[in-house]
């Protein structure tokens, strides 16, 4: 992912592909003009790129020149075109062919316009890029390198405001702008309810909680609460899908968040993978999993010390207490194995004052 200004840009097109499409655009090209000489003709600024490598790949002596047009401002093409730098060399009897990617079409019938007086020979339009959805003239376009959907994009000499001409690859703009997206982890008695609860406040993320929001569908009797109990009416674990389409549902009612912290979830590999597919769909991602470690005698003293108040019997014996925590590191190893291959897993000190945790916490977090 790259940041150019205010905005978050998404890998597309590989260089690969782009010098793939490139080549296949100079094979028909050569082909249909044999031995002529054609002068090609790019569209300032951002053409540049695709002239260079298409003049070179081109197997043919050939001229070269460019036109200066101006239409985009920001995302958004404009109907008023300025002609920057005209044609500056004679065309008559020349086959011309131009290269461009086509949006509106907007700069396509401004260059059709400048050559309506030329007395070219044929004037052939060929274009890397084509936004076919958002294409609304008729002119004809001769040769495409690549079909794409509406979507902004930047690199191979396009630009959002004047950055992200110079990349090799093609990025397209995220719907979803950035987001801090953590898995909060910790033992039992960990301090996770505490610290989630600073944190939310801190940097205006969402505390998803798996067990609250079970306990709300069944409470409110949605029909993914009534699926999920009837697989608990029965003892059995409830499937994970519907555990993701309860989480999505809550992910998609804070569509504006600045992000989400997931707290009970995921517990399993098979989990954290479909977490993954889950932020993906919302142009997201997990940043990091974030576990607060805390010594097992220091975990023990705490909650023996909660369950004084707490009147929670899994939290009066010390035996179950310690059973727990075992169970913990037992079912947590492969998580932490998930996000650190993924350079994801950071570990937090978890004992100390509240306050102390909540700067190493967002020591961690400022980073991502
Ligand atoms: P059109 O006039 O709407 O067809 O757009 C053509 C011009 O707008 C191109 O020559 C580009 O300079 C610019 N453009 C169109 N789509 C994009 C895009 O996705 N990213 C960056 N520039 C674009
Ligand atoms: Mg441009």
């Amino acid at each position: 992912m790259i940041k150019l200004h205010d905005l978050y840009f998404k890998p597309f097109i590989s260089a690969q592909e782009i010098d793939a499409a490139v080549q296949n655009m100079v094979d028909a090209i050569a082909l249909e003009l044999g031995d002529e000489m054609p002068v090609f003709i790019g569209i300032l600024n951002g053409s540049f790129m695709l002239v260079s490598d298409f003049v070179k790949k081109y197997p043919k002596p050939c001229e070269v020149t460019f036109i200066k047009l101006a239409s985009y401002e920001g995302v958004k093409s404009t109907e008023d075109i300025q002609r920057l730098i005209g044609l500056t060399q004679d065309l008559t009897g020349r086959t011309v062919i131009l290269e461009d990617i086509i949006d509106s079409g907007n700069t396509l019938e401004e260059v059709h316009r400048i050559f309506k007086n030329e007395n070219v020979k044929q004037l052939l339009i060929a274009t890397l890029f084509y936004k076919p959805e958002s294409y609304d003239k008729d002119f004809k376009l001769h040769y495409v390198g690549m079909e794409i959907p509406n979507k902004f994009i930047v690199g191979y000499g396009l630009d959002y405001n004047g950055l992200g001409r110079g990349l090799p690859d093609v990025y397209q703009l995220k719907t979803t702008q950035h987001m801090t997206n953590l898995v909060l982890f910790g033992p039992p008695g960990a301090g996770k309810g505490t610290q989630a609860n600073f944190l939310k406040e801190k940097y205006n993320l969402v505390h998803i909680s798996t067990g609250d929001v079970f306990r709300y569908n069944i409470k409110n009797e949605t029909a993914l609460g009534m699926l999920a109990k009837s697989f608990m009416d029965k003892g059995e674990l409830v499937p994970d899908q519907v555990t993701i389409d309860m989480l999505n549902k809550e992910v998609e009612k804070n569509a504006g968040a600045n992000g989400f912290i997931f707290d009970g979830f995921p517990r399993t590999n098979a989990q954290a993978k479909a977490l993954d597919i889950l932020m993906d769909s919302k142009d997201s991602q997990i940043n990091a999993m974030v576990a607060l470690e805390v010594d097992d005698e220091v975990l023990v003293k705490r909650l023996l010390e909660r369950g004084k108040t707490s009147g929670r019997a899994d939290d009066a014996d010390e035996s179950i207490i310690r059973n727990r925590i075992k169970e913990y590191y037992t079912k947590t190893a492969i998580l932490k194995n998930y996000y650190s291959d993924q350079n994801k897993y950071f570990g937090v000190d978890g004992v100390g004052s509240i306050e102390d945790i909540t700067v190493r916490l967002s020591a961690v977090i400022d980073k991502l």
